[in-house]
């Protein structure tokens, strides 16, 4: 299969590698490439000779968040109506074999919530985290506010979530956001290549398994949190103020808010 904004190799022996390819955009995630990446996602699935699965942007962006400009102008209805990216989760419902994402660069918004939906999270020291939404006027709406929260903890998240602050790779590991932090973004590539094939070195039965019963341990609860969050964040399409922030975004403004 060919893709537009996407790449797929395998770097090494049962390793697949999905690169998000729209630097242009610093790697913004619009829905061509979710459908792209959800198509790639499931045939590594189901090939027989991958045992995991990487996903890395580039040294600039893994990902800069869901495309604003291809949702500035979306309506309530519209978002509530068919149910605006309830397909991302594709990636957590979906794929049962092991998921690591290499974050180099930015991995704001929904590129943090992409991020936070592997399995395992390797970064490079300088990769720059964040739920920016709040300058927008809108709200995490990919399961960042479980997810985030469920990994460092309330107090920080919300702080994060209420200021829109960035963090650092470096602090993704100290908090336990991301399992390694490595000094260069090519070594935290190869260091995510390399897990995956001593991952895929082990019996793909017991693989699967092993990512079955561990998500066993976040689940509960998760899903309803996503989906409220979800409903939420759809429901701010409905908003004045998120019109203005993602307006204010693609004219190169400071937003005027009008708390409606
Ligand atoms: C659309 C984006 C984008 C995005 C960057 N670009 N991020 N386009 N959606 N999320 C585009 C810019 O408009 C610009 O296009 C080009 O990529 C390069 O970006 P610059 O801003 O010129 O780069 P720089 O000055 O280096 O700043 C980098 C940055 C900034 C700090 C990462 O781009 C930024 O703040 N981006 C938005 C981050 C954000 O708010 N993310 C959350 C989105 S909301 P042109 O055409 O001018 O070259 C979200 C909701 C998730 O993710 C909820 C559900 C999924």
């Amino acid at each position: 299969t060919t893709y537009e904004h996407i790449i797929v190799s395998n770097p090494k022996a049962g390793v697949g590698l999905v690169t998000v390819n729209r630097p242009k955009a610093l790697n913004a995630l619009f829905s061509p490439l979710i459908v792209e990446l959800n198509g790639a996602l499931k045939d590594l699935d189901s090939s027989k000779t991958i045992g995991a699965i990487v996903i890395t942007g580039n040294d600039r962006a893994f990902a800069a968040g869901a495309d604003i400009k291809e949702m500035k102008d979306l309506t309530f209805s519209a978002a509530y109506g068919d149910d605006f990216i309830e397909n991302w989760s594709d990636l957590t419902v979906r794929i049962k074999k092991p998921i690591i994402a290499a974050v180099r660069g930015y991995a704001l918004g929904g590129g943090c919530e992409l991020a936070m939906m592997a399995d395992i999270l390797y970064c490079s020291k300088s990769a720059t985290f964040g739920q920016p939404e709040i300058k927008l006027g809108t709200i995490p709406g990919a399961g960042g506010s479980q997810r985030l929260t469920r990994a460092i903890g309330k107090s920080r998240a919300m702080e994060l979530i209420l200021t829109g602050d960035t963090f650092d790779g470096q602090k993704a590991a100290e908090w336990g956001l991301a399992s390694k932090a490595f000094e260069t973004p090519q070594e935290c590539l190869d260091g995510a290549i390399e897990t995956a094939e001593k991952i895929a070195s082990y019996s793909k039965i017991a693989v699967k398994a092993a990512k079955e019963v561990v998500n066993k341990s976040q689940d509960q609860g998760i899903k309803e949190g996503v989906d409220f969050e979800r409903r939420v964040f759809h429901s701010l399409f409905g908003s004045k103020d998120q019109k203005i922030g993602m307006a204010a975004f693609a004219a190169k403004e400071k937003p005027k808010w009008s708390d409606e």
